[in-house]
């Protein structure tokens, strides 16, 4: 692809980082909007920051015209689908209002192009597997819904003001920047192989929620989709939209899927030693099963996976969590 000046929201945090990585290192003049309430300076390449609230529509304006933007990739939001259950007005303010501030502002600049993280969570708990993008979208938790309301507006700013949109429905985004200086740093930690890697290097077990799934070892099946995987179906994204190419949407996974007990087989090969773990009961809300269907993202934009290998996620992961720990990385 041509070099192209490309805003990204949320690129301080654990995807826009290694997407905003990605598309550097093709050559595109990158900058990024966060305002580091969940992302990490340490995440954005000198120079290329702005503290920006996404509420604040006029400065998202002035920017995108002072920087010529051509294409807008939207990670800013919040993610945590238990945290949603307990506070859904903070998800739709920010996830939802946020988003159409960013649109506001696009209108305004006369940017026409912009690519949406989105999630698998917008199909709920599906009728089969795997999952195509033609299954019923029917959220069953805020998180979910905000970004299902965010797809809706999209529809009608591509119907209204010719701004055409990808969204990537991501499955589970995991592994690091193959180089190690990039990788998963929630706070509170809530995703499956940081806290497995955590439990190797502490020795406090970590709880595999239910073993009673009707699935082949009883734990839950998940896509795991690497980072970098990931942060290239976006490039292709953005290649597609200011091609020429039409509003869409794309389920973003391997079209593999893993048990829990499966990964940690997976983290004990790969650390050489073992998973404490415990066997809890069931968490609210976890669908036995989400495996993407993902021929759509590799016929139309030409999308694979290069680093599928469960083995090859968990090793970029554990080098990450290794040399985070061997240069205590400052806030
Ligand atoms: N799990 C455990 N113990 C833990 C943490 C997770 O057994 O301590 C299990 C979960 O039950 C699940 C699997 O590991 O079966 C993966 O769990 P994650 O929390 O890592 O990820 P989820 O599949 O729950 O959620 C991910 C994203 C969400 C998104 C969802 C869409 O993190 O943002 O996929 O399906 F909404």
């Amino acid at each position: 692809m041509n070099p192209r000046r490309i805003l990204v929201t949320g690129g301080a945090g654990y995807i826009g980082s290694h997407t905003v990585r990605l598309l550097l290192r093709q050559g595109h003049d990158v900058v990024v909007v966060d305002n580091l309430s969940k992302g990490y300076r340490h995440n954005v390449p000198e120079g290329r920051l702005r503290e920006l609230s996404l509420a604040d529509t006029p400065a998202l304006t002035a920017l995108m015209r002072q920087h010529g933007t051509e294409a807008v990739i939207h990670f800013a939001a919040f993610i945590a689908v238990g945290e949603s259950m307990r506070e859904p007005a903070r998800y739709f303010a920010n996830n939802v209002s946020g988003s159409l501030s960013l649109l506001t502002a696009m209108v305004e600049a006369g940017v026409h192009h912009i690519v949406f993280s989105s999630t698998a969570a917008v199909y709920g708990n599906p009728q089969g597997s795997p999952i195509l993008e033609t299954f019923p979208i029917q959220a069953v938790n805020p998180y979910g819904e905000s970004k299902v309301m965010v797809e809706t507006l999209l529809r009608w700013f591509d119907e209204i003001h010719h701004v055409t949109s990808v969204c990537l429905r991501y499955f589970n985004a995991s592994g690091a920047d193959p180089e190690g200086q990039l990788g998963e740093e929630h706070e509170p930690e809530t995703h499956l192989i940081p806290l497995l890697l955590r439990a190797v290097e502490t020795g406090k077990p970590v709880t595999v929620f239910g073993d009673d799934y009707d699935t082949p070892d009883g734990t839950c099946i998940r896509d795991y989709i690497h980072v970098n995987d990931l942060a290239q179906a976006h490039i292709l994204a953005v290649e597609h939209l200011v091609g020429g190419g039409a509003s869409d949407k794309f389920n973003v996974g391997t079209g593999t899927g893993h048990t829990v007990l499966e990964m940690i087989g997976a983290v004990e090969a790969v650390t050489g030693k073992k998973v404490p773990y415990v066997i809890g009961p069931r968490r609210e809300g976890d669908p036995p099963s989400l495996v993407a269907a993902s021929h759509k993202l590799r016929t139309k934009l030409g999308w694979a996976p290069q680093y599928a290998d469960l083995r090859t996620i968990v090793e970029h992961a554990w080098n990450f969590a290794v040399s985070r720990r061997a240069a205590s990385i400052p806030e």
